[in-house]
């Protein structure tokens, strides 16, 4: 079954056409790696999905139109604005953020001990880093148990060690839990390593199949205007 379809997709900010007719297909259970450069359109790709801002055209999420499948999603956004002058706990913070309103303590602490945010769970957010930051909102996301991740470049502030155990994580939940990821990176080589299936995207779907697709020198000069050079590794990285 498809966990995500996209037809026809038109993304507009005023008289800009940010994403241009995108139509594409994400199997249940698949990790499908997002890239293309800069301003490409990869944020604003997720937060359609999300339903977090307006689009024409379709997208569904296991056959049903995106509202109505949203409590199905994880999200981990790019970027998160704190309010300042909110004195909200990193657990305060998880606690309003479920979906369920029942806090399975178990589960949680499961999750907590896994993204190792332990520690600082009687932090006020604003006195996080970014890194503990990204951790919190990876948390966020896993709390509710999505079927589904949709992480944006998820991993730009976290320290060299915690990006492994980050990718573990990942790893485990599609493999044991069967959730579909869809994750922006630009980290191509562990794309490689990582994800079966790869969109490029710039304005336009410019592909969309499996990451081999990446060693193909053409295909990245398109994509990014110049010449990319991806080293290819024989052996798995974690
Ligand atoms: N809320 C917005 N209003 C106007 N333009 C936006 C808005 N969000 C994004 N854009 C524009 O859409 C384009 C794609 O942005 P984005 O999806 O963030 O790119 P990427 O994530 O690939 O770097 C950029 O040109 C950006 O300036
Ligand atoms: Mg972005």
């Amino acid at each position: 079954m498809n966990a995500i379809e996209v037809k026809n997709l038109i993304v507009r900010f005023g008289n800009n056409i940010i994403l241009d007719n995108l139509n594409f297909e994400i199997e249940e259970g698949c990790i499908t790696a997002i890239i293309g450069p800069n301003g490409s359109g990869k944020s604003t790709l997720l937060r359609a999905i999300m339903g977090l801002i307006p689009f024409e055209g379709e997208i569904k999420i296991f056959g049903e139109p995106n509202f109505k499948n949203r409590h199905l999603l994880g999200y981990v956004p790019q970027h998160y604005n704190i309010d300042k002058f909110l004195p909200l706990t990193v657990e305060e913070f998880l606690r309003l953020s479920l979906i369920k309103k029942k806090f399975d303590e178990k589960k949680i602490k499961q999750v907590l001990e896994d993204i190792d945010i332990f520690h600082y769970f009687k932090k006020e957010l604003r006195d996080l880093s970014g890194g503990q930051l990204q951790r919190v909102l990876f948390a966020k996301a896993l709390i509710n148990e999505p079927l589904i991740l949709l992480l944006d470049e998820p991993i730009s502030e976290i320290d060299v060690a915690g990006q492994k155990e980050f990718y573990s994580i990942i790893k485990h939940l599609n493999e044991k839990h069967k959730v579909t990821i869809l994750i922006v990176t630009h980290e191509i080589t562990i794309v490689h390593h990582f994800a079966k299936h790869v969109l490029c995207l710039n304005k336009k779907l410019i592909c969309n199949g499996p990451v081999s697709l990446l060693f193909n020198e053409n295909l990245l000069k398109e994509l990014y205007g110049r010449e990319i050079f991806v080293y290819p590794f024989n052996k798995p990285l974690f």
